[in-house]
């Protein structure tokens, strides 16, 4: 077998937790393909997964911002070029800024919109209409998006787009024997979580590496066998 996947906000955070667990544990995928903005961070990630990748695996980055649809568009052309069929996609990127209701600005809203729900969207669509058939999609929601939290308006109407967008898909995509899963994972010890709650202890909450290791289970021939609209992944 060699399989590809394409995880997008692979930079840190759960997305490099998962690109680790693949490139290091799974049987099938032999190709990984990343996504993030340009950052040391990224180029940091991508040199310490290729220094320790297994022989006969392949790392590709690009740098893109999702949330920019023409970068996005040509970031997926490019790869489209370089690997072909993406067999396994991880839409993982995701935004937040958590203002009270009266503060939220409409283009921030807008630009949560655009990575975390618009950005799935397009990836699966452009590759449908390239011919590409996945195997399975992964779309990251999250827990405030099945019960929205004060304070989080914009990222909790968006994850819920994420788990309504994702049964459409799984519907849509039956035909091609895709499994779409929404995974919804509850408080990780992320960059992104200290930006939703500045005050926890990250030592008392899940760790990255505990959602990718069920990302890999579900990207394993096991996977098949959990069957569930939307997963949810918490402490
Ligand atoms: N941590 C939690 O408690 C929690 C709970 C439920 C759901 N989630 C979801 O889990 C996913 C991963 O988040 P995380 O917690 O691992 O956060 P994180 O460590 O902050 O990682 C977020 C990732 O998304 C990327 N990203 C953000 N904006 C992007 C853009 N415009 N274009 C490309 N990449 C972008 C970031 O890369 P760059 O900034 O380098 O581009 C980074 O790699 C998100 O969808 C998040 O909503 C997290």
């Amino acid at each position: 077998m060699s399989e590809t996947a394409l995880i997008t906000g692979a930079s840190r955070g759960i997305g490099l937790e998962t690109a680790r667990r693949l490139l290091h544990h799974s049987e099938e995928i032999t190709t990984l393909v990343l996504f993030a903005r340009a950052s040391a961070d990224f180029d940091a990630a991508v040199e310490q997964l290729r220094a320790s990748s297994p022989v006969g695996r392949r790392v590709i980055a690009r740098t893109v911002d999702v949330g920019d649809r023409d970068a996005l568009h040509a970031a997926l052309e490019s790869v489209h070029q370089e690997v072909g069929t993406i067999d396994h996609l991880v839409n993982n990127a995701g935004y937040t800024n958590p203002v009270p209701l009266q503060q939220a600005e409409i283009e921030d809203f807008e630009r949560t919109m655009a990575v975390n729900v618009y950005a799935p969207f397009l990836i699966v669509k452009w590759l449908l209409n390239r011919g590409n058939r996945f195997k399975m999609i992964v779309n990251i929601a999250s827990t405030a998006g099945i019960k929205g939290r004060s304070g989080w308006l914009t990222y909790s109407a968006s994850k819920a787009a994420v788990i309504n967008m994702s049964q459409v898909m799984r519907e849509e995509l039956a035909i091609y024997d895709t499994r779409v899963v929404c995974l919804s994972p509850g408080r990780t010890a992320t960059v992104l979580r200290r930006t939703l709650a500045p005050e926890e202890d990250p030592s008392t909450i899940m760790q990255p590496e505990h959602v990718a290791r069920v990302i890999e289970t579900l990207t394993s021939p096991i996977g098949r066998f959990i069957d569930s609209e939307n997963i949810v992944v918490r402490k």
